[in-house]
């Protein structure tokens, strides 16, 4: 039995997932553990190989080649390591949302990275984000949040973000198409497509500013954890 508490944070693209989740694990002093990192790692090592996210032969083959790792540094920032190299400045751009999409729809690239997910939280106190947390990798998390906003405030969130990063070339409308198409890709795909698990609790957050989510969200947890 899993003597550690795990909580599960579930959702759309941009719904604010890492920013709420990694709050929650700050105050609640638990690892927080960015699973959309998780696969965009293994999507860089596929894209690193030139291989196309619908050559499944090819991704089958080459995948056990990915070593991948999760660490944590002093500040408690998650870095991911392929095959010993820290690549997570190389994760979060607009081409690997869309390719680490495309790969995660496969069987064979979800069962590989599902252990991985259920031994972080085997061996530490989690506040773990994704689409399938609540539903396939921790199907008895202590608590479980389906946090989602509409598709035009997301994108909005999305361009901010994007911005300040220096991004330029990113529009409010294009942003838009990449989030609906992604969201429909994440919600239709035959393993583990991203939905709400039936014991969670939804929380829209297309209304709320970033300390109003994190205020619902911790009376959330608190209510759940008594
Ligand atoms: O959360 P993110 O945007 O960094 O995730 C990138 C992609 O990875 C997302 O489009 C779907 C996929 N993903 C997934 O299928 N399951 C997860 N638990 C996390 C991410």
């Amino acid at each position: 039995m899993n003597t550690f508490v795990s909580i599960a944070i579930d959702g759309p693209a941009g719904a604010g997932k890492s920013t709420m989740a990694r709050m929650l694990a700050d105050r609640l002093g638990y690892s927080y553990v960015d699973t959309g990192a998780i696969y965009r790692t293994i999507g860089l090592f596929l894209s690193i190989c030139g291989i196309s996210p619908k050559d499944v032969d090819g991704i089958t083959r080459l995948i056990d080649e990915a070593s991948i790792q999760v660490e944590y540094d002093e500040q408690g920032m998650q870095h991911m390591l392929l095959n010993g190299q820290d690549v997570t400045g190389e994760l979060r751009t607009p081409e690997m949302s869309d390719y680490a999409s495309k790969i995660s729809a496969l069987k064979v690239v979800r069962d590989v990275l599902l252990d991985l997910q259920r031994d972080l939280a085997g061996t530490r106190n989690v506040v773990m984000d994704g689409r399938d947390i609540g539903t396939v990798v921790l199907p008895r998390a202590n608590v479980k949040i389906f946090l989602t906003a509409s598709p035009e405030v997301r994108a909005k969130r999305r361009l901010l973000e994007l911005q300040a990063k220096g991004d330029k070339k990113s529009s409010f409308d294009k942003v838009l198409q990449e989030i609906r198409e992604r969201d429909k890709r994440d919600e239709t795909r035959a393993v583990a497509p991203l939905k709400c698990a039936p014991d969670a609790v939804r929380l829209d957050t297309s209304e709320l500013s970033i300390e109003e989510s994190a205020a619902a969200m911790e009376k959330i947890v608190k209510e759940r954890l008594g």
